[in-house]
């Protein structure tokens, strides 16, 4: 086979002069022989630094992404890969697989072809129910890989050590932690209500100068990946989480806050009293709820009255949508001030 032949010390030379000339052969990986190294062409040209030879052994082939579509060829007809999502949420080392109730026949040999496609992937689960009761939680069913439901997710510069059914948790929501930890001024203290296994704490406290950041979890489990997730980021200094009910833990709080988020999105403004009552004047508020498009401008309105009803006055900054729930209801976040 036709080669460039050059000594190590002129491999990266040679290799980016054929790579530019478009005649190294993609297809095959290099062959090291002592202290010299061929790489394949497909094309007899001079090379500076190389002898241009031609080889009695064949290279190694160069191991080419597979797709989905490629590995599932031949096993789901053509009407079923369309069917396919083509997003999946990766939670750590963890696939969560979402597929139409028309392809659940075939979920197990779509969760192996994820497996094989995807070298970040060890356990590909589905979801067994939707998020439900008081801790947010729902049930996933292992479908390939290892039989685990632990794994420790990276995002925005954190790592998070969750369990899948244990604790809510959802990676689509990472852009929406960082929005916050960029709107985070400088010696700010921040309290999240609601703070699951410590995602926006850590994650504000990682991407911003905030002085504190203070989290409040009624989930004992939750709470415990909590604390093991602010000493595995090494930030103690900056963070701490209490477990327990909102309602009996802030009102003892001797603190106010600049900033408030509450992620607890079906009921979240049940707590605005709590929230109102620990923020600073001129603080600001961050209220998730999920609304159908239509709803949110009369959802804003609600919030304001609900707000003067508990004596306090406050101006939506913006109302950002930050995910979409189903089709036409979205995760809504209100950005709030609080003027008095
Ligand atoms: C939607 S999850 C959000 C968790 C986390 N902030 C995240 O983004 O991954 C809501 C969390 O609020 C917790 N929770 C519900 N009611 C609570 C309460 N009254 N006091 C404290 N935490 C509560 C649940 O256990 C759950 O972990």
């Amino acid at each position: 086979m036709l080669a460039a032949y050059t000594e190590l010390k002129y491999a990266e030379k040679v290799k980016q002069f054929l790579l530019k000339k478009g005649v190294l052969h993609l297809d095959h990986l290099p062959v090291k022989e002592l202290d010299h190294i061929f790489f394949a062409m497909n094309k007899k040209v001079a090379v500076p630094n190389a002898k241009v030879v031609n080889t009695k052994f064949s290279f190694p082939e160069r191991q080419k992404p597979v797709t989905i579509d490629e590995l599932l060829k031949g096993k789901l007809t053509a009407k079923e890969l369309e069917l396919l999502p083509r997003t999946q949420e990766l939670v750590g080392e963890i696939l969560i697989l979402e597929i139409p109730d028309e392809l659940k026949k075939k979920e197990k040999i779509i969760a192996e072809a994820y497996l094989k496609a995807n070298k970040h992937i060890f356990t590909v689960v589905k979801k067994s129910d939707i998020h439900t009761g008081q801790f947010r939680t729902r049930k996933v069913t292992v479908l390939a890989g290892k039989k685990t439901k632990e794994t420790v997710h990276h995002e925005n510069g954190i790592e998070l050590k969750l369990h899948l059914e244990r604790t809510y948790f959802s990676a689509r929501s990472g852009s929406e932690r960082l929005r916050i930890a960029q709107l985070t001024k400088s010696g700010e203290e921040v309290l999240v209500m609601f703070s699951g296994a410590a995602p926006y704490p850590l994650v504000i406290a990682k991407n911003s100068e905030a002085r504190h950041v203070y989290g409040i979890e009624l989930n004992p489990e939750a709470h415990t990946y909590a604390l093991e997730n602010v000493l595995l980021n090494n930030l103690q200094d900056r963070v701490t989480i209490l477990h327990g009910d909102v309602k009996r833990k802030i009102p003892p709080l001797k603190k106010r806050f600049d900033r408030v988020v509450m992620p607890l999105p079906k009921t979240g403004e049940q707590f605005l009293d709590l929230a109102l009552l620990k923020a600073k004047k001129g603080a600001f508020i961050h209220l998730y709820s999920f609304l159908d498009e239509t709803e949110i401008d009369a959802y804003a309105k609600k919030v304001k009255e609900i707000c003067n009803k508990l004596g306090y006055s406050v101006k939506v900054l913006d109302k950002v949508k930050c995910g979409q729930f189903s089709p036409g209801v979205f995760r809504v976040c209100l950005d709030m001030k609080v003027l008095s």
